[in-house]
């Protein structure tokens, strides 16, 4: 198959891990008989140097017209003075809502290797596996703000549509996994909250076959480090989603593991690491590439249908957690770029038949 991919390294790391998840997709093209063709645009600080715009319309149009876009990261000291007029990060909030990839799944898995990584103690990481599903496009982030010398807000705000959809989304990949959903929100403060829970309560009966739960957000930021293991889906809004999110992160071992793919009604899909611009690495060529090179997969799966190299990635990556090398972050020495030539020397030892047919 043929496929157009637009990538968008950004800023500090951002180039760095997306470089090496770029010559992973290129080491399974070069294997299984596909074609990927890769077309990089600016966006976040870069963007900005470049055209006084986060989000230049160039970017914004050639991810349009993409099969799938493979962002790296944006933002970093340079462009973070609060007085900014111009931010990296709306660069990236304008694609998502452009895109409209209003649903965005991030697993979460342990791997036995790096158990002991984590600050839980190692029997409290077994059979960890979570999917998180963040509304992405909605909430806090995307509401009118204002500023006076004295005075902040951020409008929160959520409509009925919003929420069923995504929610929607949670229970189809519940049905797929351990049928168990938890709701996530803060009922018993937010109206949004309130809302929240009554939209995935009444869209939840369309799904006997799921079991519901709901969690205010606050015990479920403990829960998480207690019980990791009892979670399948969780579902919940734009900001306690990005923040349960890097927490979730630590019980892996490293936010440099967690990979993302933020979807919408359409086929193009938007896939980056869950972790940011790593600013106090940047440029040292030792940032964890496996958050994208996991993304790559999931890239794979959700937008081209591609499930055996997504599962062949996702096998190599695996295969050197277990192996070495490992970068600084896991424990180990290695650059990137050493991950990046181990992974796609992975490729051969995990290679089904199936792989190397281009089924
Ligand atoms: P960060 O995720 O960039 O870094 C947090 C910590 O994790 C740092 O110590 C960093 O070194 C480490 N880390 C992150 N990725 C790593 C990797 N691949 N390998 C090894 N270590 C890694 O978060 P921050 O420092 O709070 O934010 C820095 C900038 O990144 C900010 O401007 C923020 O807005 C931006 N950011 C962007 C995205 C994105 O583009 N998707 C996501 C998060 C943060
Ligand atoms: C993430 C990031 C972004 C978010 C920022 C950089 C806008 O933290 O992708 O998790 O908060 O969504
Ligand atoms: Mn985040």
């Amino acid at each position: 198959m043929k496929a157009r991919i637009v990538t968008l390294p950004g800023d500090g790391v951002g180039p760095e891990v997306l470089d090496a998840a770029v010559a992973v997709l290129h080491a399974v093209a070069e294997r299984s008989g596909h074609t990927f063709e890769f077309e990089s645009h600016l966006i976040g600080g870069c963007a900005i140097d470049a055209t006084g715009e986060p989000l230049p319309a160039a970017t914004l149009e050639a991810c349009k017209k993409a099969d799938a876009v493979f962002l790296g990261a944006v933002g970093g000291p340079k462009w973070s003075d609060p007085q900014a007029k111009v931010r990296p990060e709306q660069g990236l909030l304008a694609i998502r809502a452009a895109l409209g990839v209003y649903a965005n799944l991030r697993p979460l898995q342990v791997h036995p290797s790096l158990a002991s990584l984590s600050p839980l103690k190692n029997e409290k990481l077994k059979n960890v596996d979570v999917l998180f599903v963040r509304e992405l496009t909605g909430g806090a982030y995307f509401g009118a703000k204002t500023r006076t010398t004295d005075t902040a807000t951020d409008e929160c705000k959520y409509t009925v549509a919003e929420v069923e959809r995504v929610t929607r989304r949670a229970f189809e990949l519940a049905r797929e996994r351990r049928q168990h959903v938890t709701s996530v929100d803060k009922a018993n403060v937010l109206e949004t909250s309130r809302l929240w829970r009554s939209t995935v309560t009444r869209v939840a009966a369309e799904y006997p076959d799921v079991k519901l739960e709901h969690q205010l957000v606050d015990s479920m930021a403990m829960l998480l480090l207690t019980q990791p293991s009892r979670y399948d889906v969780v579902v919940t809004e734009n900001l306690f989603g990005d923040i349960l999110t890097d927490e979730a992160a630590a019980l892996a071992g490293s936010l440099g593991l967690l990979p993302s793919a933020s979807l919408g009604e359409g086929k193009i899909g938007l896939y980056e690491p869950i972790h940011g611009s790593a600013p106090d690495i940047a440029g040292q060529g030792v940032a964890n590439p496996l958050g994208a090179i996991l993304s790559a997969a999931l890239l794979l799966r959700h937008s081209l249908d591609l499930d055996v190299e997504a599962t062949t990635i996702e096998a190599a990556v695996s295969h050197v957690l277990t192996n070495g090398p490992h970068t600084r972050d896991i424990g180990g020495k290695a650059g990137t770029a050493d991950v990046r030539d181990a992974v796609i020397a992975a490729l051969d030892d995990v290679a089904t038949p199936a792989f190397l047919s281009g089924l």
